[in-house]
Order: structure tokens, then sequence, then C-alpha cells
């Protein structure tokens, strides 16, 4: 086959600060995923755009590109409506695990297309499997059965869905290209407009812990992907969320799904319970229902969540009643001064975690479903010297050595107070054409 473009030029293009036309867009996505242009050559284009970016219809050409290497989803056959919730990442992030039963409640099919974590970030795929018996990977058929009895699924994305992306996405995770806006909103959109919800509600994380470190970034890539989404059709809104500090009191995989059913019992840390109601209620709205925060509240106390949460974790082969496995060897980290916490660092948190076992340094690593952090402080809180502030978890405890490095200088215990502020801070809507 001759191919229509050459790769170089397309690079060059990139490389001078031009833009690239539909044709070209279209051809380098298809001759990278048939193979015909080398991984270098795509890195070179990835750096590219990483330091000269793309125009708003680049990104929505390269995004329908992405997902035209693949499969699209269709739920038009369900009877409820579809809206789905994707976070860009962060340290203690389980909050899928409650969120999507939560919304199932309220007759809304929530199709969670889930990928399990790499580097200090976990995935919800690796939190879920620390479940005995439970299965991340469904056949399409499987997922729609799921969504027509139970109404809620977490999988696996299965290997037809833009495809393009996964391998893209490999390539910038060892050349330094992840960070890159227009790749990073290209990346998420296309797996969710293939995925074919109706309505899409996005956790944009910001802070320490999150890939956005400012909130500029943050609104940037937000804004970027609400209107992604909203020109293809799907009700896209997002909220900026603060990942300055871990959410919640946990980070590491069974350690989350205690914290997550701790949730869906009715308790649980009160910023965990926050962010699922604050992002229930626009999955909710994005699917034309207006529950309320006070509705969403009353089903996690009164049990209907948690009654989803048992369907669905039956339903791919999980017992919810077994015990959660839990790690070998524990270690205290105690305060040095009375006081309060005046900080604790997400990306501390999340390093030790990772550190421990709880995530991975290449993808096909194993995780230990028992190992991570578990905070007994949050910011803000008082303390007194010698009170245990953390324990790390770990079936290794040569781990523990620099788990503990990551944590030096990750928190901090002062005379004051410091103020808190809420979890969510900013809402970003499609904007007016
Ligand atoms: N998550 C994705 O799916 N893609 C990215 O590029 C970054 C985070």
């Amino acid at each position: 086959m001759t191919e229509q473009h050459d790769v170089v030029d397309i690079i060059r293009t990139k490389r001078d600060r031009g833009t690239l036309a539909d044709d070209q867009i279209d051809w380098v996505i298809d001759a990278y995923t048939r193979g015909v242009v080398a991984d270098e050559q795509m890195s070179a284009l990835a750096m590219a755009i990483l330091i000269n970016g793309m125009t708003r219809p680049e990104i929505a050409r390269w995004t329908a590109a992405m997902i035209a290497s693949g499969e699209r989803m269709d739920f038009s056959a369900l009877s409820r409506p579809t809206s789905d919730k994707h976070s860009t990442g962060g340290v203690g992030d389980k909050i899928t695990l409650p969120l999507a039963p939560l919304v199932a409640v309220f007759d809304i099919a929530v199709p969670q297309l889930s990928g399990r974590g790499l580097g200090h970030t976990g995935g919800t795929l690796d939190k879920l499997e620390s479940i005995p018996g439970w299965r991340a990977d469904l056949s399409n058929a499987q997922m729609l059965a799921q969504l027509d009895d139970v109404g809620a699924v977490i999988c696996a994305a299965g290997a037809g869905l833009a495809p393009a992306d996964k391998k893209l996405y490999a390539l910038r995770d060892v050349t330094g290209t992840v960070e890159a806006i227009p790749l990073i909103a290209s990346s998420i959109m296309s797996k969710k407009i293939a995925e074919g919800t109706g309505a899409l509600v996005l956790d944009v994380k910001v802070g320490s812990g999150a890939f956005m470190k400012t909130r500029e970034d943050a609104t940037e890539l937000a804004r970027t992907m609400v209107d992604l989404g909203t020109d293809a059709g799907v009700n896209t809104v997002a909220l900026i969320t603060d990942m300055s500090v871990p959410l919640g009191l946990t980070a590491g995989n069974a350690l989350e799904v205690r914290e997550s059913v701790e949730v869906l019992a009715g308790g649980g840390p009160q910023d965990v319970v926050d962010l699922t109601v604050a992002l229930a209620d626009e999955m909710t709205r994005a699917a034309g229902k207006d529950v309320g925060t006070d509705e969403l509240r009353a089903a996690l106390a009164d049990g209907r969540a948690m009654d989803v949460w048992r369907r669905m974790i039956s339903a791919q082969g999980g017992d919810p009643d077994a015990p959660l496995p839990t790690a070998a060897e524990t270690q205290t980290v105690t305060a040095d001064a009375d006081g309060y916490l005046e900080h604790l660092d997400a990306m501390a948190v999340g390093m030790a975690a990772w550190r421990l076992g709880a995530g991975r340094a290449r993808k096909e690593d194993p995780v230990q479903a028992g190992a991570g952090v578990e905070l007994h402080a949050r910011p803000g809180d008082k303390v007194t010297k010698g009170q245990p502030l953390m324990t790390l978890h770990t079936d290794t405890p040569e781990r523990f050595a620099r788990a503990q490095e990551s944590l030096d200088g990750g928190w901090r215990i002062a005379s004051q107070a410091p103020s808190r502020g809420s979890v969510v801070l900013d809402r970003i809507t499609a904007q007016e054409a």
C-alpha cells in the first residue's frame, strides 16, 4: 500500500509550530495503529505536541481519529439513561466505588470502564480485585446484561475500544509526554465517547497528587474535555477538585475498598462522602433527573446504595461478605510535636503507598492487595506528640524504609490550625455557542 503522507513532514510541521491538516491527523493515527509509523516517530510528534500544543480543531480531529481506530459501544437498547464519571486520578481516589451504585439507585445506568493503576495513583480495577472472586473482564454482552439488571458495572475497557490510545498512552508513559493537555484530553475523551455514554461528569484533580499541578492547567484541561464531549453529543460537565491532600483516610487497594464500604454503610470520611454526593448530583442531573443532594445522602445512609453495591460485586463473581485481605506487616508513623496537622502532601502519601506495594512500576507488575497507607489524622486535626499519624501496611517489610523516605517532609505540625476549604473548587460547563 502506498502511504498518503510522510510522517517526517508531519513531525516537522508540529516542531515548527504549524497546524496539522485533518487528513494528516487521520493518517498518522491510523498509520501508527497499523505499525507503519514507528514508536520513535510518534514519540517525536508527541513531544512536539507537548511543547507546541494543538488548536481546538486539531484536538477534536485527533480525538475523532482515535475513536475511529476501534469499536463504538451502543447502550441505546437500555431502558434507562446512561451517565458515567471519569477522574483524572489522585491519591486515595476511591470515589467510583460508592458513586456507581449510588447513581444506579435512581434508575440511571452507570457503565464505568476503568483501568489499572500506574505510578502513584491507584487504579479502580486493582482496588476491586482485592475483593475475593471479583473479575474485571466482561464481554460487551455481559456488561449490557449487568447494566440492564443491576444498573451499574465497573469493568476493564475491552481491547477494541480506541486501540490507538492504548498504544499511544503506553508510549507517552515512557517518553515523558503524558502531561500534554491536548493528549490527555483526547486520550480520555476518545474512550468515553467510544464507550457511548449519554452523560459524562469529569473529576479534574488539581494539586501535588494530580497530573495537573495548577488551577490554570486543570481549568484548561477541563474546558478542553467539556468542549470535546459536548461537540460529540455527550452531555458533559467537569468539577475541578482538590488533590493537594489525599482523599479520605486510606490509599491502597483493599484499604480503599474498606473505606468505600464504610461510605456505603452511611459513614466514612466527610471529604469522600461530600465528593461522592457532589459527583452523583452532577451525574443524575446530566442524565436528566433532578434527585438532589438530600436524597443522595439519604440513599447512602439508608442502605439503598449498599444494596446495589452488593449486587454489582456478586454479579462479577465477588463475595461482598468475604473478609478483605490485610498486609502481613505494619509500621506506625507518630507525631513529633503537639499542635495541628497543618499539611499532609498527597504526592508523598501516594508515593509511600506505591513503594509499600499498592501500585506498580511497569504495567505487568503485580500489586499487593493489602498494602498502603492508613491515615489517623487529617490536615486541621489536633495532634499530640507520640500519637499515631499513619499506619503503613505491606507484605514485604523491606519496603518500609523507602516508604518512610517518601513521607519525609510530606507532613508538618504547626501551632495554628490551617484553614480547610471545600474539596470541590470549581465547575466547568459547556460554553454557549
Ligand atoms: N488518563 C488517560 O486515560 N489518558 C491520559 O492521557 C491521562 C490519564
